[in-house]
């Protein structure tokens, strides 16, 4: 196969951004590939070791964070209160779920979004629809919706200081055990999920006080005081992802540096189309998202162009059909490719196959949510396929964006703080609301 990092320029691509001034556009990705990577190829392949045990059944991943990362709601809290839900999530999936856990965020280059129409009308007005502030800006404006490729450095820039701060956190304090009740959220504190919560904390801080007396501590044992968190996004903008594709010295490997994982979404993953062939030349662990009309044939496919040489922890398939559809689709598609022999990670996305439009928002239901989650393992369960992961929308905010769970936001109520620039986000209480009921799924899938 003749594979460079530019060959994807002569396939049929989709979801692309027209940039109005050619020369400036190749000024920046000149620029651009000279900036340093943003991630290293050494911890890319501890990403893929780490996704090894998810395909054996040793361990579950997690992957989450905005639909959309934005330009205007960056900063060091939205950040810590990311990084401190994940923290939360997982712990409550290895604790109650007994289970290792891979975490991963959608977060540090998640800007560029696809979408069903090139176009968007509001009073009677048409303008280019907003593609992600890596493409061009939010605000209903003519000059805002023109693709700027400045942003790309923005964003490059933006992905770098998250990284930085994600890594200080990871490694700095925050994420030692000995903090766990710190990393409860302060809005969370009312109700009963958080008493859930103390009480697997009071449960962790006993163990450790144990293995202190045993001679185990943060000292001897750095896994107590630091944690691995990924980042990911979408490979959509490929003249950006291109840019951050650099030869690895060590392994003389080829790695796309711009985040440790990368995925196709489902409306650019045809087989002979630019996304799937850029892809099909990168070392990093990748992801494909499928919706309700996949076939089992074009998951092979895939499998076969994306992961020739069949690697373990290599190739997650994201399954995002919706509550109302899963059932009736993927138990046939799940018999089909037991029969084939790949190394494939499964997991669930149970958010955007379940978006509905209330008023003038779009919404998801806490419970189609939890439900379409709930199908994945009984059907996982059923065709014995190890259900490896979830991938949500959500952020470490009060937000109401999503309808129901626990605090039972209503339709209602959505204008309070409906604040995604994209897709509806299930909020900090939400969101730990889902992991205890994972980690009872998991707890059973392990069984
Ligand atoms: C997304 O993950 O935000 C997204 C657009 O997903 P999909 O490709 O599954 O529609
Ligand atoms: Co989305």
């Amino acid at each position: 196969m003749n594979w460079t990092k530019k060959s994807w320029r002569n396939y049929p691509i989709k979801q692309q951004p027209v940039y109005p001034d050619e020369q400036e556009l190749n000024q920046i990705l000149n620029r651009l590939e000279k900036l340093p990577p943003l991630v290293f190829a050494g911890e890319v392949r501890n990403l893929q070791k780490a996704l090894t045990r998810v395909s054996r059944g040793e361990a579950f991943l997690l992957q989450g964070g905005d639909c959309a990362e934005s330009f205007e709601n960056f900063g060091a809290n939205n950040i810590r209160d990311m990084f401190k839900m994940l923290l939360q999530m997982a712990i409550v999936l290895t604790f109650a779920g007994g289970c290792p856990v891979v975490k991963i965020g959608r977060i540090a280059g998640q800007f560029a979004k696809p979408r069903s129409s090139d176009f968007e009308e509001l009073n009677g007005v048409k303008l280019p629809s907003y593609r992600g502030d890596i493409i061009n800006g939010f605000e209903f404006d003519e000059k805002a919706r023109i693709a700027n490729p400045q942003r790309m450095l923005e964003a490059y820039y933006q992905s770098a200081t998250t990284l930085n701060l994600l890594r200080g956190f990871a490694r700095g304090g925050l994420a030692d055990l000995h903090e766990v009740h710190r990393w409860n959220l302060d809005f969370l504190k009312k109700n009963e999920l958080h008493k859930q919560y103390i009480d697997i904390s009071e449960k962790i801080s006993q163990a450790l006080a144990f293995m202190e007396a045993c001679g185990i501590n943060t000292n001897n044992t750095p896994s107590l005081r630091e944690v691995a968190i990924y980042t990911s996004h979408e490979a959509l903008l490929l003249p950006y992802e291109e840019a951050l594709t650099r030869v690895d010295s060590l392994s003389d490997e080829i790695y796309d540096c711009s985040a440790h994982m990368l995925w196709i979404g489902e409306r650019t993953r045809a087989l002979n189309e630019a996304h799937v062939h850029f892809l099909s030349g990168i070392k990093n662990p990748m992801g494909v998202k499928v919706g309700p009309r996949v076939s089992a044939s074009e998951i092979v496919a895939l499998s076969r162009a994306l992961n020739p040489s069949n690697e373990e922890g290599r190739l997650n398939i994201i399954i995002r059909m919706g509550a109302d559809i899963i059932a009736q689709r993927l138990p046939e598609i799940f018999k089909e490719l037991k029969k084939e022999g790949l190394n494939l990670i499964y997991s669930i996305d149970p958010m955007h196959g379940n978006t509905v439009k209330a008023g003038n928002y779009k919404t998801r239901e806490f419970d189609k949510i939890m439900q379409e989650v709930r199908y994945f393992f009984e059907i996982a369960r059923a065709e014995g396929i190890y259900p490896g992961g979830v991938h949500l929308e959500m952020t470490g905010q009060d937000v109401t964006e999503c309808t129901g769970g626990a605090s039972n936001i209503t339709e209602e109520s959505l204008k309070k703080r409906y604040e995604t620039q994209c897709d509806p986000r299930l909020n900090a209480d939400q969101a730990l609301e889902l992991a205890f009921l994972i980690a009872d799924l998991v707890k059973k899938a392990k069984k």
